[in-house]
């Protein structure tokens, strides 16, 4: 063993022997250190060796300082049709640039360079359906149907620039179509499938998309959702649209509109769907997707990431943080439709040449063990997932899982909001059997790929994301810019660019400015979360700082809730917050002051609550909805909804002294 990788795992060694362990800010937690067997196999330990560093803290450091030299190390590991003049451009800032001059395409790194070597024949992806059905594609497979998915976009007019709308459950489906639009330099703009009317037109209409990707319906706890009968009455809302793809899962009836409507099948028998389809040379700055986002007020933001940038920070956070290896199997059971799906289910583990494992349906579905038999059935190495699942599944207790052979899980991980350390021990003990180090990963739909993460190195605290990945700075400030003390909640930001960032607002820069970069300190990005340092510099992420609820780990804001239910005739105002809930983190609650001529009653709270279903989807249903005679305001007329909260909560309501008298 090189005298390197001996004095760091002499360093790990010393953590572990302390007799006096910190304790977080938190009193009772302890570090919990990783194996040295996990320590000597990491692949960050690997390149700690390769760049002549002796402990993590000293690689992290360098990598701080010479980001630059960090990031390009990276891209050298994927494939450039022709190399970058600068490895990043700051003359423009905020709207920094990458890879300057640089040409690719995602997948060109994803699927075709795979598909020449031996790993044609590896398995990219296996799929489960929740009927139990199987479908696996290798990487050879894959390339043949991106291809001609890619070859009918492109003979159906899909030009490179285009935004495509993708509407699609959790099927394999949704992974070729996203992959067949950047292909041919089309960007994609995926609605979550368990988005409904209002939410998928606004998307539609925003996007300014000609051509919308959807299927007959999804399955979900073996019910069928009606995608289709959804995006018929989006579509009817959306004047741009020009044609529907329509893939057939569930096989039943649905409404085909003649010279718009076609289904996905009927267009891949034709000769126009060429295996053979040249994947487009992009510019690094070329968009490669929108995804939309809640923000504080108004309508969701469409997020713009790029073809360069996010290829190398996706590529390089899942190699380091989840130690991706030839012989893994990857499992990310988020949904493709938001950011942690696009970056860790679609693009990263492709780009990392790995098998990937996705499952259509309901984590209890027949039975609450249904994930732990697909971990142990499809031998599933690492997992990673978000605490309300976590939370959702303890609750059945612990004889489901320990009916299953985990033990091929080496790694887990966890997304989405704080996880609170009563999930992370139930997790980090039935189900990684007190071996399976926790990468707690926070990240943004802005920031395209993980921030704040552990690797498998890195002592953990249950509840903290840990530190800062390689080449990110980030603090807790006040108000104006300065640092916050140990320990003293602030407002966490990001004090350097990074090659995932969002690039803009689709068709918004100024809000892009104004939303992230206009705040103290200028210079900064201001993620929006209230957070604090410890002592030991692990950030714990505390949650939102503005009107975003985080239901069951998905974003929604207020705005939109508000704006669904301001929709039905009954309403003439709304106010929406989210109220702690054991399982989904947070709940919706709504308070509603209805127009002249209508009454309160349980009958019409359940029609508010199902028309909220129907026009957002049902993830955003509030749970409770409150009928009220006035809402606090303040005097320029802003709802308050910290006031309502603080009522609902039985809490002081703090300073009132802006509300409307
Ligand atoms: O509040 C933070 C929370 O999720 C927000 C971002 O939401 P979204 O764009 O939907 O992306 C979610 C998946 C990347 C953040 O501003 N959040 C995300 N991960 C964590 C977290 N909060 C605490 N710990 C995390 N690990």
């Amino acid at each position: 063993m090189s005298d390197t990788r001996d004095a760091a795992l002499k360093e790990i060694a010393t953590l572990n022997d302390s007799a006096a362990q910190p304790q977080s800010q938190n009193g009772a937690e302890r570090f919990h250190y990783p194996s040295q067997e996990v320590v000597e196999h990491a692949n960050v330990t690997a390149y700690m060796k390769a760049k002549g560093f002796n402990a993590f803290d000293e690689l992290y450091a360098w990598s701080i300082q010479n980001p630059q030299e960090f990031w390009s190390d990276q891209a050298k590991e994927l494939e450039w049709f022709e190399p970058w003049e600068e490895v990043l451009d700051e003359s423009t800032a905020p709207f920094y640039k990458w890879f300057v001059g640089a040409k690719t395409n995602i997948v060109h790194n994803a699927i075709d360079r795979h598909a020449r070597t031996w790993r044609r024949n590896k398995l990219a992806l296996i799929w489960e359906g929740e009927d139990g059905s199987h479908r696996t594609y290798s990487y050879h497979t894959l390339d043949r149907e991106v291809s001609k998915i890619a070859s009918v976009l492109k003979s159906m007019g899909v030009q490179k620039g285009d935004i495509v709308t993708i509407y699609l459950p959790r099927i394999p489906e949704l992974m070729l179509c996203m992959l067949a639009c950047a292909k041919i330099g089309a960007a994609h703009s995926v609605v979550y499938g368990g988005f409904s009317v209002e939410a998928l037109a606004d998307r539609m209409d925003d996007a300014k998309s000609k051509l919308l990707i959807t299927a007959d319906g999804g399955f979900m706890r073996n019910k069928v959702i009606e995608l289709k009968k959804i995006a018929d009455e989006a579509m009817a809302r959306t004047p741009t649209i020009q044609s529907c793809i329509v893939v057939k899962r569930t096989g039943h009836d649905v409404n085909m509109e003649s010279g718009r409507d076609l289904w996905l099948h009927d267009l891949m028998a034709l000769p126009i769907a060429s295996p053979n389809c040249p994947t487009e040379p992009m510019d690094a700055e070329d968009m490669l997707f929108i995804l939309y986002t809640s923000g504080t007020t108004g309508r969701p933001k469409g997020v713009v990431h790029t073809h360069g940038g996010y290829m190398v920070g996706a590529y390089t956070t899942l190699k380091f943080v989840f130690d991706i290896k030839e012989e893994d199997r990857w499992w990310c059971a988020a949904d493709p439709g938001w950011i942690t799906g696009h970056s860790y289910i679609v693009y990263s583990p492709l780009l990392a040449g790995a098998t990937s494992f996705m499952y259509e349906g309901a984590p209890n579905y027949p039975y609450p063990d249904r994930w732990w038999q697909l971990v142990s059935r499809h031998a599933i190495s690492i997992l990673y997932t978000a605490p309300t699942a976590i939370r959702g599944l303890m609750r059945f207790g612990e004889a489901w899982p320990n009916r299953h052979d985990l033990s091929n899980l080496r790694l887990l991980g966890s997304v989405g909001e704080p996880i609170n350390p009563e999930a992370w021990r139930w997790y980090h003990h039935v189900i990684g059997k007190d071996r399976c180090p926790i990468m707690d990963t926070w990240w943004q739909t802005e920031t395209g790929h993980f921030m704040i993460t552990p690797t498998p190195v890195t002592p953990l605290k249950p509840g903290s994301a840990t530190r800062p990945f390689f080449g990110i700075e980030v603090d807790v400030v006040h108000e104006d810019g300065s640092s916050c003390d140990a320990n003293e909640d602030g407002l966490l930001v990001i004090k350097r660019p990074w090659p995932g960032m969002m690039r803009t607002i689709l068709n918004d820069p100024e809000r892009y400015v104004s939303t992230y970069w206009d705040k103290e300190p200028v210079n900064m990005y201001t993620v929006g979360d209230s957070a604090r340092k410890d002592e030991d510099g692990y950030i714990w992420v505390i949650g939102r700082l503005d009107d975003v609820i985080k239901v069951s780990g998905y974003r929604l804001g207020t705005a939109e809730v508000e704006s669904a239910l301001v929709s039905h005739q009954s309403v003439a105002e709304a106010a929406a917050i989210g109220l702690p809930h054991d399982i989904k983190g947070s709940a919706i609650h709504a308070f509603v002051i209805l127009r002249e001529g209508f009454e309160g009653s349980p009958k019409l709270e359940e029609e508010l609550r199902a028309h909220v279903g129907h026009e957002l989807g049902p993830i955003a249903r509030p749970d409770a909805i409150n009928f009220v005679s006035t809402l606090p305001k303040t005097r320029s007329g802003k709802i308050m909804r910290r006031v309502l909260k603080a009522q609902a909560l039985g809490q002081d309501v703090g300073d009132i002294s802006t509300l409307e008298s």
